[in-house]
């Protein structure tokens, strides 16, 4: 199945967004906390058309996979159950939704920790805005996203994804603050560069263990009888917690603190130290780093030209991402990858992008 196939002779809406490496405020987002992500260079490219029967048609080029779903169908599993999480939200929204053909391709990997589920719900909800001429801005979308990420991935996830992807460029960082939904757009530290290194390892415990974290940070609020963690304004009204959501909400405390510092604008050295305090507060305090990630953030802080490096996104395996000086990062990722790469670990370098990692899609 090809484009040209899928869609026979009518031009569809076409329509894309990135993939997102947060570079600080991790597991703050669902604690009304603060964020600091950048997109991707890699993006989900998706292709809409109304169907020619009463059924949704979806292909992912990159699977090769269709699934076709009736209008009152649900998926079980699969690329399609984000597209049909996208358009049901919609419904639910109060918008009337034809069957539709809708085609994928993406360059965004998945399971790495850079979102490749909010590129395409993100993507989908572009396309459809356009073709069925919706009142949405990049907020709403944002929002939907969220919300079918939430119903048919099952992740109680933030709203950090989505609002990347639907908001930042692969030059800029995005400090939002997840409680307004107010956002800035900042330049990195003056020459630096991002590195960013996937593990390996596939996330499998990451929805169970994530849901297991947010339920964790609830209960600390509220026993410092505080509506959300973003309240806690004082370290030492951790003490009235207990343990092990007294350290849950120390992480979620300090992270806050370090990325409302790195938007405040702080040098590369400055911006590399918060990165690995956050690092050790990901491990340490939320218990949510793997050895992998623990040794492959070492090597690249042990890499010339880096400045500071943590793992990226909900944790359990996925991405590491440093902050490097300009023009060190491609050389650090091959050295890292040089000592990485033993043991049967698979690492591979997602960014900067090169011919292997997809430059230019
Ligand atoms: C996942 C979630 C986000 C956020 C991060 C951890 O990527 O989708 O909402 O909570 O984990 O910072």
């Amino acid at each position: 199945m090809n484009f040209e196939k899928f869609f026979d002779s009518c031009t569809p809406v076409e329509a894309s967004a990135p993939g997102r490496v947060n570079l600080l405020g991790e597991h703050t987002d669902y604690n009304d906390g603060f964020v600091l992500p950048i997109a991707t260079p890699m993006r989900t490219h998706v292709a809409v058309a109304p169907s020619r029967d009463d059924a949704f048609h979806f292909h992912s080029e990159d699977l090769d996979d269709t699934v076709v779903l009736g209008q009152r169908g649900r998926l079980a599993s699969g690329f399609g159950r984000y597209i049909e999480g996208c358009i049901r939200m919609l419904e639910q929204s109060g918008h009337t939704v034809p069957p539709l053909r809708i085609y994928v391709r993406s360059t965004v990997p998945v399971g790495a920790g850079l979102s490749s589920s909010a590129a395409l719900e993100v993507a989908t909800l572009r396309a459809l805005r356009t073709l069925l001429k919706l009142p949405l801005n990049d907020i709403d979308i944002a929002r939907l996203a969220q919300k079918a990420e939430i119903v048919y991935a099952g992740v109680q996830c933030g709203i950090m994804d989505q609002m990347a992807s639907s908001l930042c460029d692969a030059s800029h960082m995005l400090f939002l603050d997840t409680h307004s939904l107010e956002s800035q757009v900042l330049s990195l530290p003056s020459d630096c560069e991002v590195l960013v290194i996937d593990s390996g390892v596939a996330r499998t415990l990451a929805a169970s263990k994530y849901n297991e974290r947010r339920a964790e940070c609830e209960t600390a609020a509220r026993a410092m009888g505080l509506a959300s963690l973003r309240e806690l304004h004082h370290a030492d009204l951790l003490n009235q917690v207990d343990e092990p959501y007294r350290r849950r909400a120390r992480h979620v405390y300090f992270e806050n603190a370090r990325t409302a510092r790195a938007a405040a604008g702080c040098s590369g050295a400055e911006f590399g130290q918060l990165m690995n305090e956050s690092h050790a507060s990901l491990r340490d305090d939320y218990e949510v780093s793997i050895p992998e990630l623990d040794v492959l953030s070492q090597l690249m802080r042990e890499a010339p030209g880096v400045l500071g490096a943590r793992l990226t996104g909900a944790g359990f395996g996925g991405a590491c991402v440093a902050l490097c000086e300009s023009g060190s990062a491609a050389a650090a990722g091959a050295s890292v990858l040089s000592k990485y790469n033993t043991d049967g670990r698979r690492g591979r370098l997602l960014m900067p992008q090169t011919e292997q990692t997809g430059a230019n899609t």
